[in-house]
């Protein structure tokens, strides 16, 4: 891996993805072995929060713990930022002092100026736009549970948010056929849209956008979603319940996909709203394998950044 920073899937080549995934199974199964694995001695990780979370957190916070560094979780509230001090000079006296930036933030440019400015790596924790981590951890997710990602088809059920901005890029990479169906006035980012339709188009996978659950279900291999209220969106969140209605992942929704179809969830889940406990905690659904994966995922990216350049023997 020769990339400073992974702000969104496309800053990824399909080797770049490969050598994730290979470092992720080795740093895995090390870890179940109960082998330990410290290549991250004497190194800091910066963790910037503007937006809460549970499994971002907690996955690269005790992820650099086990690989031997130190994570330091930096809430928004408490830090200069909140009083003026501008992105570019956070970038650039944290590039001072901690080996690598993670962030959480609002809008994708704030996590753009701060790469500009940072002389260490700058991953995406999520953004508005972008939440790559997540889909690394879902591809390898995937991975575990399938022979290969090529030819599956994965239908995405909801809200055209980050979460699908992510697999729009990463879909057409992986071989894969993406299906999404979103209500009208919900669609995905045009400008990723249309980049992913392009890739799609380039890699010979299919890219479908409808408005019918069915239609993106039918004989999926993977069935996907997300909440239909994104952090940030809070005040629309009555309205989102009336017009995402009939976008709920039940039972009756998953007779449409293949036999074997595989429930995702990028978490957290309103249980009720776009997924239903009957799915969620059924024998199709793998949401908990996924969140676990965050944490294996992420120690794998976190070592090819951090280590750059650098013989990584695991
Ligand atoms: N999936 C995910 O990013 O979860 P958190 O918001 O809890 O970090
Ligand atoms: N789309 C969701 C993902 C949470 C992990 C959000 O942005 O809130």
């Amino acid at each position: 891996m020769n990339k400073k920073d992974f702000l969104r899937v496309a800053d990824y080549s399909k080797e770049d993805i490969k050598e994730v995934f290979e470092t992720a199974e080795k740093i895995k199964a090390k870890f179940k072995k109960g082998i330990k694995y410290s290549p991250l001695a004497g190194k800091t990780l910066g963790m910037i929060f503007q937006k809460s979370s549970t499994r971002t957190r907690v996955s690269f916070e005790v992820g650099m713990y086990q690989l031997g560094g130190y994570p330091l979780f930096l809430s928004a509230n408490d830090l200069q930022l909140k009083r003026g001090e501008t992105i570019g000079d956070t970038a650039q006296v944290l590039s001072r002092m901690v080996d690598a930036i993670m962030i959480r933030t609002y809008a994708h440019s704030e996590i753009e100026e701060l790469a500009k400015h940072s002389s260490v790596p700058v991953i995406n924790g999520l953004t508005d736009l972008h939440h790559p981590c997540q889909i690394m951890a879902d591809m390898f997710t995937i991975l575990e549970h399938r022979k290969s990602l090529k030819g599956l088809t994965i239908a995405w059920i909801g809200d055209g948010n980050n979460v699908l901005n992510s697999w729009i890029e990463a879909a057409p990479m992986a071989g894969m056929n993406l299906k999404m169906a979103v209500p009208k006035g919900y669609e995905p980012d045009k400008n990723i849209l249309d980049y992913g339709i392009n890739l799609a188009k380039k890699e010979r996978t299919g890219m479908l956008l409808t408005n019918d659950p069915i239609e993106a279900a039918e004989n999926a291999d993977i069935i996907y979603t997300d909440v239909w209220t994104s952090m940030g969106q809070e005040a629309d969140k009555e309205k989102r319940l009336r017009d995402f209605h009939g976008f709920q992942i039940n039972s009756e929704l998953l007779k449409h996909a293949s036999k074997d179809v595989l429930v995702m969830h990028c978490l957290p889940a309103h249980r009720g709203e776009e997924i239903t406990d009957e799915v969620m905690d059924g024998p199709n659904s793998i949401v908990f394998d996924e969140a676990e994966n965050r944490l294996h995922a992420q120690k794998a990216i976190l070592v090819l950044h951090m280590l750059r350049g650098k013989k990584i023997k695991i």
